[in-house]
């Protein structure tokens, strides 16, 4: 699986890098071509004659070599199908969270198109602090993997057992072999997201809309690219950037949105409507701001069901929708699906606080047609965004 596979293994000043050379041997046996970049504090922990001898490769370190090297750490950037740094140090995820790029290696991730992997390893105590773990938060948001860290024994006996152990490099390399076979699952395929929600006018100024964030749109378009896919991403109003690698396409009331999915509808071959529509708009809009006199009573007509439409319209194409309930929740997941002609229903609570709007994780039951049902637990909206497309492309 991993024949072929041009890897790039970073090395920081952790203990746990003792452990890296194993991850290089597997990923040479696998038949990876391996390079390794270190940084100065991982020589502290392992050799670069071993790490040399073990990938076949030299080892770099410096930014600014003795001998000429011009500018290597471009090189370096554009080399690899992925970058796997095992061990991640607190520091090391402190500067690439900022943008800081004072060594070789945070050039090397400042520079590289390439996906990155952090596998993290440090005491329990820094693992849990919270700049790091928001450090973390904001690198899973850039787009960066993660693998571990895991409970376990830690470096010394005083330090005894818990939370910040790297992974197992049979662990890593599982993980690595995942991601690999992430990229294939989607490839060829045209995928429709929509994400945000949409703003309906009262009056220039005014207008009803929802909270929802587009976190969950962005994270199924950004992962469906990554798997392969051509992505259109039809956005209303969002609290983040849409995603870099996706073809994005704003429209801001429902009515707009309808029209901007009804253009790619014909071509592709599946839609995740995650957008939060306004179920209503004003009956009318008002062309001046309306004055505070008195009580205002506002007319609201219902608006389309996009997607009941798009279940209507369906040809080859297979849908995918989301419903948030808040309450009892979904009565009836499987009645749903067939109304509006679905292939899986994504269901997402909006009263709970770790799950559905605005938030970076979810919670989701999938449905499909067939009356099965499946829980996803509580994981990033990155992960829950992968477990959706990965059972998308089980049927495309
Ligand atoms: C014995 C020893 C073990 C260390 N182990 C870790 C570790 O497991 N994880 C970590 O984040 N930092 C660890 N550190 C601290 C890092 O080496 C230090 O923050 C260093 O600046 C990291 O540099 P780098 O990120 O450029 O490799 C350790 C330091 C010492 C002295």
């Amino acid at each position: 699986m991993l024949s072929g596979k041009i890897i790039l293994v970073g090395v920081t000043g952790g203990i746990a890098a003792y452990k890296t050379p194993f991850l290089v041997r597997q990923l040479t046996e696998a038949k990876a071509a391996v390079r390794v970049v270190m940084t100065e504090a991982a020589h502290r922990f392992v050799t670069p004659l071993v790490l040399e001898t073990l990938s076949g490769n030299p080892v770099s370190s410096e930014l600014f070599p003795k001998e000429f090297a011009s500018t290597h750490h471009i090189e370096l950037a554009r080399w690899p199908d992925l970058i796997v740094v095992a061990p991640a140090t607190a520091d090391f995820i402190g500067r690439v969270a900022n943008g800081l790029a004072p060594d070789l290696l945070c050039n090397v991730l400042l520079a590289t198109r390439t996906e990155v992997l952090l596998a993290p390893a440090m005491n329990t105590e820094m693992w849990r602090h919270s700049q790091v773990q928001e450090n973390c938060v904001r690198l899973e948001k850039l787009g960066y993997q993660f693998v571990g860290p895991e409970e376990g024994k830690l470096a010394t006996a005083s330090e005894g057992e818990g939370m910040g152990r790297m992974s197992e490099p049979e662990t890593i390399v599982k993980k690595i072999e995942a991601i690999f076979a992430d990229r294939e699952l989607l490839k060829g395929k045209r995928i429709v997201v929509s994400g945000g929600r949409t703003e309906e006018a009262i009056d220039p100024v005014r207008f009803l809309s929802n909270r929802s964030s587009g976190k969950m749109g962005a994270a199924l378009a950004k992962t469906a690219a990554r798997m392969g896919a051509k992505v259109t991403f039809v956005h209303g109003r969002m609290s983040i950037e849409p995603p870099g690698n996706t073809d994005n396409i704003p429209a801001s009331t429902a009515e707009e949105m309808q029209k901007k999915l009804a253009e790619v509808y014909p071509k592709c071959d599946a839609v995740i409507m995650a957008a939060a529509v306004s179920d209503f708009r004003p009956e009318k809009v008002s062309q001046e701001k309306i004055k505070r006199e008195g009580k205002l009573t506002l007319n609201l007509l219902p608006n389309p069901d996009i997607l009941a439409g798009l279940g209507r319209a369906k040809k080859k194409q297979k849908l995918v929708g989301f419903a948030l309930e808040t309450g009892n929740g979904l009565a009836n997941g499987k009645k749903k699906l067939e109304e509006k002609n679905l292939d899986i229903l994504v269901f997402n609570r909006a009263d709970e606080p770790d799950a559905g709007f605005d938030v970076d994780t979810n919670r989701v039951t999938l449905y499909f047609p067939s009356g099965k049902k499946e829980e996803v637990p509580l994981a990033s909206k990155e992960e829950v965004a992968r477990v959706i497309l990965r059972k998308l492309a089980g049927i495309l």
